[in-house]
């Protein structure tokens, strides 16, 4: 089995569409991607397959979709402002510029090879700014969000008062995020424009510590219950110098990117801060009354914040494989798992004549009622199986001349590559167990 890279990721993603370098054809723009039809499916049904998880499955945890665009009181609230920097240096030779903290200062400058180049570290905020309205002075600033979490405090007491939400409970939102990055190698790793998948879960003091373990373990089978391979996971905790500035305690989790160990998640301790500022900041009561002891607190927030689209990269990267068949063939295969792969179903006839094409196009719009189908009628019955093991299609359906007689079709399973004979009445429920209880082969 050979290795996987990630250059071998990036070019299957952008031959087969599933990501493309934003403006590619100006030059690309730094740290910026499109995410084309197959990534936009698969992007889609990662968040999906969160949103479920986390919403519908979990007891008291409500959605939210709150704007991009917040008051600017909200960024010098929660700290993003003063305290959301790199440390940057520049090179005085060839004015390139590095993070502080991700080289050694008394090496020579990667880009040049000047020895002893570095400029003083100087603090550089993260987020993005633009103006509101016509006038564009510092009194119109307001910037890009850095984080999705800041619109669910700021919106905490709208939410307890017009639900019925009792502590301890949750606000989960989607939503795009931005960041000034300066290091944006590794594909869409680190992006300047990206997705978070946040969760705030907002407890009673004291009992935080408690749903923080609860979090963690909760997170971690999430990524096991999407498919990913367990040996690829693990645990990272926040030394003191890492904690960010509003965490009590971190953990990251961690995936085994092609690149190494890196963070895909972190699950946070982030106290009463954030509630605490924005009630100093905008005057307002951000307490929460407990109906029942008729306790007045400041609710504790255990956060679990993942990134969309380094899952996207995560998924990529734990499906990728390229097979050595038996008979010397390459295969490439992404084992997504259904719940995740942007086609599920393929329908393909085995030849086009004598009604067969029709039988499987019957099907396929049959079948794409249910599940999101493709249908191919082009080219040898190999080479389809492998265009579809290539972009991760878990079921192939062959339509061929038996089927005109009895009523089955052939399903092929993508890992295994194994067949079965399936009657056409039993077909939507083969795959429907099939999906359920998918083990990666
Ligand atoms: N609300 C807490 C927060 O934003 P974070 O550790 O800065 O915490 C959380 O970010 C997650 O967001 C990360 O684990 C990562 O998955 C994702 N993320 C952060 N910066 C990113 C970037 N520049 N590009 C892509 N994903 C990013």
């Amino acid at each position: 089995m050979s290795e996987t890279t990630m250059e071998k990721i990036v070019s299957l993603c952008k031959r087969r569409g599933f990501i493309y370098q934003s403006s590619e054809i100006y030059g690309g723009l730094s740290g910026s991607w499109d995410y084309g039809p197959l990534g936009v499916e698969l992007k889609n049904n990662i968040r999906n397959f969160w949103w479920r998880e986390m919403t519908q499955l979990h007891d008291n945890i409500v959605g939210l979709d709150a704007s991009i665009l917040m008051h600017p009181k909200v960024w010098e609230a929660s700290g993003h402002v003063s305290n959301f920097t790199d440390p940057l240096v520049d090179c005085k030779q060839c004015k390139s510029r590095f993070r502080a903290d991700q080289i050694d200062l008394e090496a020579p400058c990667p880009t040049c090879g000047t020895k002893g180049s570095f400029t003083e570290p100087r603090n550089f905020n993260l987020m993005f700014t633009t103006h509101l309205g016509s006038i564009k002075d510092e009194s119109s600033v307001v910037y890009l969000r850095p984080e999705t979490a800041q619109g669910i405090y700021v919106d905490f007491k709208n939410v307890v008062q017009s639900s019925r939400v009792k502590v301890p409970f949750g606000i989960a939102q989607v939503g795009k995020a931005f960041r000034n990055e300066i290091t944006t190698k590794n594909f869409i790793f680190r992006s300047v424009e990206f997705e978070q998948m946040e969760m705030q879960y907002f407890v009673k003091p004291g009992t935080d510590e408690k749903w923080f373990e609860y979090w963690k373990e909760q997170r971690m089978e999430f990524y096991k219950k999407m498919g990913i391979r367990a040996d690829k996971l693990r645990w990272h905790q926040h030394g003191p110098d890492e904690l960010a500035f509003y965490a009590k305690e971190a953990f990251d989790i961690q995936f085994l990117f092609p690149m190494g160990w890196q963070e895909l998640e972190g699950v946070h301790n982030r106290t009463d801060y954030d509630l605490s500022q924005h009630q100093k900041f905008s005057g307002k009561d951000m307490t929460y009354l407990d109906q029942e002891t008729q306790e007045r607190f400041t609710p504790f927030v255990v956060e679990t914040s993942a990134g969309l689209t380094r899952n996207v990269l995560m998924a990529l990267s734990d499906a990728y494989e390229e097979q050595t068949l038996e008979d010397g063939d390459v295969r490439t295969v992404l084992h997504f798992h259904p719940a995740i792969a942007p086609i599920k179903v393929a329908v393909l006839p085995l030849v086009k004549k004598d009604g067969i094409a029709e039988y499987a196009e019957k099907l396929e719009k049959e079948l794409r009622e249910e599940f999101t189908t493709f249908y191919d009628q082009s080219g040898a019955i190999g080479r389809r199986y492998r265009r579809m093991d290539e972009i991760g299609t878990p079921y192939c359906i062959t339509v061929d001349y038996q089927s005109l007689d009895d009523n089955t079709v052939t399903l092929r399973h993508r890992d295994s590559m194994e067949q079965e004979r399936v009657e056409l009445s039993k077909i939507a429920e083969t795959i429907r167990s099939s999906m359920r209880s998918y083990k990666r082969v």
